[in-house]
């Protein structure tokens, strides 16, 4: 993330009023004090979110969002925080002293930099006489130009071009080596990348980290050779055209993934932008982080074989258990999206994503691969396996309707089959209590506690309220929230929710901020009201020592200690009474 100042973005956050910018991309009316709209963040059909112009923050009483003007943004655009500072700053006419689009990790200025004069160089050996062979092979395959540079695709030679070069401007050859741009083997050195059109890649913020590589002269073997993996390049958190994507899904919440680079450039170059390709038909965890920050429908599209078609199955059941919202189209006929496309054209592309189909509906017909259904023992298999598959559907009309399916489609009793994922699903219950139950529920207590915190985010005089009547919080967890409440305030001098909300987004307690405002209802409050919880955790304090001193009372054995514990007790039972 860039490094903008607090001050910087309060200013900012201040020159902006939240109901002129939120209303910008929603419908808000004005009842009262506040203002209200249909919250984008959840299938929400009344207007749910109130915007107060007072707080300069929005809430949605249904599904909990909050936030303030930049969270809006974030969530709303799928931005980035520093995003999202920019756009605002924008929207009110403030110039931003940091060039946030350079978002380089300043670890790595050098290796970046260097990366993105590689591709430039690359790039620019289209433009040359011997590139020309590799212009027309990226012409046959009907890239235009546009498509070209919009990919950043280049060439590379072969004589160690790109090594004489780098080695002139004094580069060394051990961090060429471990990027991946040199092969070094007893002093002897030579390009990585040779006779190949060169498409970068990018990590997900942006930046360029490696290429992929593809034969175009003769077919070299492998067909596809990539960076290898470095500290920059890290395959298993790739995505290619994620960066670009994240744009195009802020329209269209709808993300396509393909599994080749070219499928992907090719939905890309005819206006279907909201692609990304797994750039092979796997995908890890960080890259499964990386979707989920997209926030949006996933629709899969592998090739047209049998790997795909497997992949298609063994992806599914990742999304269904991360939770995903996902579909599947399963094109005919050609091999994959790029074929598809140069053979049928764009718009039987769209048909084929508008007709995507679910992923049970997918499995219905996978489980027929390699069966005969007319063989009792196949059938059987298959039925099974149907029925296993609706086990991680919460969807209950789409059990409902696949069971009828199968009992009108087989002519199998339908009792036998519902009985069947009865069994199965009886396990997943038990499954789900017994998660239900290790979920610690937050006790009154705690409740109260969050309430203290959550208003001393609104003002200086609750903070203070705090310091003279507690001072520290019993819960580790808690103390950690004061305190940065506490030195927000010792720093910037005043506090107020929506500045305060800018400040946690760059601290590590951000999670734990951010559900303590999500889960509290926004009723004002006084300075009586304020004095009403400390109280209550006095109250709750005194009760603890107190439970404690019975404790040691019981266990103790030597009566003149025996005797100053209960004294002791009395004092607190005595100072309970009067709090
Ligand atoms: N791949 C790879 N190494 C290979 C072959 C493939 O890394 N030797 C990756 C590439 O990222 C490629 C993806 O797997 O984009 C899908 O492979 P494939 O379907 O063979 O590639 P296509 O997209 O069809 O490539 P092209 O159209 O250029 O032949
Ligand atoms: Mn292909």
């Amino acid at each position: 993330m860039a490094f903008i100042g607090t001050d910087e973005i309060n200013k900012i956050r201040n020159s902006a009023s939240i109901v002129d910018v939120i209303s910008s991309y929603i419908i808000l009316n004005q009842h009262g004090k506040n203002y209200f709209g249909v919250c984008p963040f959840h299938e929400d059909h009344s207007p749910s979110m109130s915007v107060s112009e007072e707080k300069q923050i929005y809430k949605c009483f249904s599904c909990g969002a909050s936030g303030n003007v930049f969270t809006f943004i974030e969530n709303f655009l799928n931005v980035s925080f520093a995003e999202a500072v920019q756009i605002v700053a924008n929207m009110v006419g403030i110039s931003i002293s940091v060039d946030i689009n350079k978002k380089s990790n300043p670890k790595y200025e050098k290796e970046y930099n260097l990366m993105n004069f590689v591709l430039k160089f690359y790039q620019n050996n289209l433009n040359t006489q011997e590139g020309s062979k590799a212009v027309s092979y990226l012409k046959e395959r009907g890239l235009l130009e546009n498509t070209i540079k919009d990919f950043e695709i280049g060439c590379s030679f072969d004589k160690n071009m790109l090594y004489n070069i780098l080695n002139k401007k004094d580069y060394d050859d051990k961090l060429l080596n471990d990027l991946g741009l040199i092969n070094k083997f007893d002093n002897k050195v030579s390009d990585v990348f040779q006779n190949r059109i060169m498409f970068p890649i990018h990590n997900l913020d942006g930046q360029v980290v490696g290429f992929t590589a593809r034969c175009y002269l003769n077919n070299d073997n492998p067909k596809y050779l990539n960076t290898k993996e470095t500290y920059l390049f890290k395959k298993g958190s790739i995505l290619f055209n994620y960066h670009r994507a994240k744009e195009a899904i802020r329209l269209n919440k709808e993300l396509i993934v393909v599994e080749g680079n070219m499928d992907a450039i090719r939905l890309y170059s005819v206006g279907i932008k909201n692609v990304i390709a797994l750039m092979g038909t796997s995908l890890t965890k960080d890259q499964i982080e990386g979707l989920k920050k997209l926030k949006c429908k996933l629709i899969l599209m592998l090739d047209n074989d049998n790997a795909g078609e497997t992949a298609t199955y063994n992806l599914g059941n990742m999304l269904e258990e991360n939770n995903f919202n996902f579909q599947i189209v399963r094109l005919s006929g050609e091999k994959d999206p790029d074929e598809y496309i140069i053979k049928n054209g764009k718009e039987a592309m769209l048909e084929n994503i508008k007709n995507a189909i679910s992923y049970n509906e997918f499995k219905l017909n996978y489980f027929k691969r390699n069966k005969n259904l007319n063989d009792a023992n196949d059938l059987a298999e298959y039925i099974k396996a149907v029925i296993e598959g609706l086990k991680n559907t919460n969807d209950a009309i789409l059990r409902e309707v696949t069971l009828q399916k199968l009992s009108n489609d087989y002519n199998i009793s339908y009792a036998v089959l519902k009985s069947q994922l009865g069994e199965i699903k009886n396990i997943n219950t038990k499954k789900i209590i017994v998660d239900e139950k290790s979920e610690i529920k937050k006790s009154s207590y705690e409740k109260i506690c969050e309430s203290i915190l959550f208003y001393m985010m609104h003002s200086k005089d609750f903070i203070k309220l705090y310091q003279i009547k507690l001072g520290v919080f019993p819960l580790k967890k808690y103390r950690a929230i004061a305190n940065e409440i506490v030195y927000y305030l010792d720093k910037y001098k005043t506090i107020n929710i929506a500045d305060f909300i800018s400040y946690a987004e760059n601290i590590d307690l951000k999670d734990e901020i951010m559900a303590i405002i999500n889960s509290e209802d926004e009723i004002p409050l006084t300075d009586e009201g304020m004095l009403d919880l400390l109280e209550n955790i006095n109250k709750k304090i005194k009760q603890d020592e107190i439970k404690n001193l019975k404790n040691e009372v019981k266990n103790e054995v030597d009566v003149i200690k025996k005797r100053q514990l209960i004294a002791k007790m009395t004092e607190i039972k005595k100072e309970l009474e009067n709090i």
